[in-house]
């Protein structure tokens, strides 16, 4: 029983992703709501004094992402597929798996796009607490999980960050399918039109993969002019987007979805989701300006049958 109570307080409160945390029992508020709180269960996230005001809003209008003039949003990716859409098969590939029935294997690199997704039956068998390395104004008291090879250079990463005197926050890391289900299902209600551009369908998150972190800034309410604002493309103009952009591959980072990479990844810009893909590939990245899933479709098969 404590398990089933602990599992839906979990699946409640690890929603936050790329779009701001939702009760999993609540109708979506049109104000900011409170933290998803269920008084009798475990893990109650304490969130620090500093970030109380970004850390669980409503979904609010303006997280929609303002593209730029350089951001201006391409056209949904069409059927057919570009030159560098095709990947080149391995001559030794097993066959390939619809992507509802795909278990990525153990390393840094699936392919995860709105259109190749994995199974609902995956999840990272080595995924350990965030707070075992981090303190609770970075994990901003929540739960979160990520994989065991991740924590420590994410905690590396966070405390140069502060050394540079920055106040990094971390707003999302491992959704389990569950999760994402949630998460994708507020978004649907609220914006259905554009729910598939503003998330990602449950199997289609990097998040998923226990290897991804969406990351917070304090400057970003006074920037937006949003006292609750969590997620919004101008994050890329505070300070810590400007250090994560200059710095992450050092210690494996890559932003995965630059501007104008949605073509190949389905999704528009986020200036705040970043994926541990290893420093070698990080700094190859960010050293040719190529960005993840381009340089996955050049160099893996497709990974399932969309
Ligand atoms: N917003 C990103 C695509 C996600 O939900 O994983
Ligand atoms: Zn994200």
């Amino acid at each position: 029983m404590k398990a089933l109570l602990l599992t839906f307080a979990l699946l409640g409160l690890l929603i936050a992703g790329c779009g701001p945390a939702v009760p999993a029992d609540a109708e979506i508020p049109v104000t900011p709501a409170v933290a998803p709180l269920a008084a009798s269960v475990e893990f109650t996230p304490v969130p620090s004094a500093t970030a109380t005001s970004t850390v669980v809003p409503a979904i609010p209008a303006t997280v929609t992402p303002i593209p730029t003039a350089s951001a201006t949003p391409s056209p949904i990716p069409t059927a057919t597929p570009t030159a560098t859409e095709t990947p080149i098969p391995s001559p030794t590939a097993e066959p390939l798996r619809p992507c509802d029935q795909r278990i990525p294997d153990d390393g840094l690199l699936p392919i995860i796009t709105q259109k190749f997704a994995m199974s609902r039956d995956f999840a990272p068998s080595d995924l350990v607490k965030l707070s075992d390395a981090l303190p609770n104004r970075v994990t901003l008291g929540y739960p979160s999980e990520i994989r065991e090879m991740v924590l420590p250079p994410l905690a590396e990463m966070i405390a140069a960050m502060e050394s540079a005197g920055l106040k990094p926050f971390i707003i999302s890391a491992y959704r389990s399918y569950a999760a994402q289900s949630i998460a994708w299902n507020k978004w649907l209600q609220r914006e259905p039109d554009r729910a598939a551009i503003l998330s990602a369908p449950p199997g289609h998150s990097e998040h998923q993969l226990g290897t991804t972190v969406d990351f917070g800034s304090p400057e970003l309410p006074g920037i937006v002019g949003e006292e609750d604002i969590q997620f919004h493309t101008y994050f890329y103009m505070t300070s810590e987007s400007r250090w994560l952009e200059e710095n992450a591959h050092l210690y494996g980072f890559t932003l995965s979805y630059p501007r104008d990479s949605f073509e190949l990844t389905g999704f528009y810009y986020e200036p705040w989701h970043y994926r541990y893909v290893g420093v070698d590939l990080a700094t190859q990245l960010k050293d040719t300006g190529q960005f993840l899933t381009a340089n996955q479709f050049e160099t893996q098969p497709p990974p399932c049958i969309p």
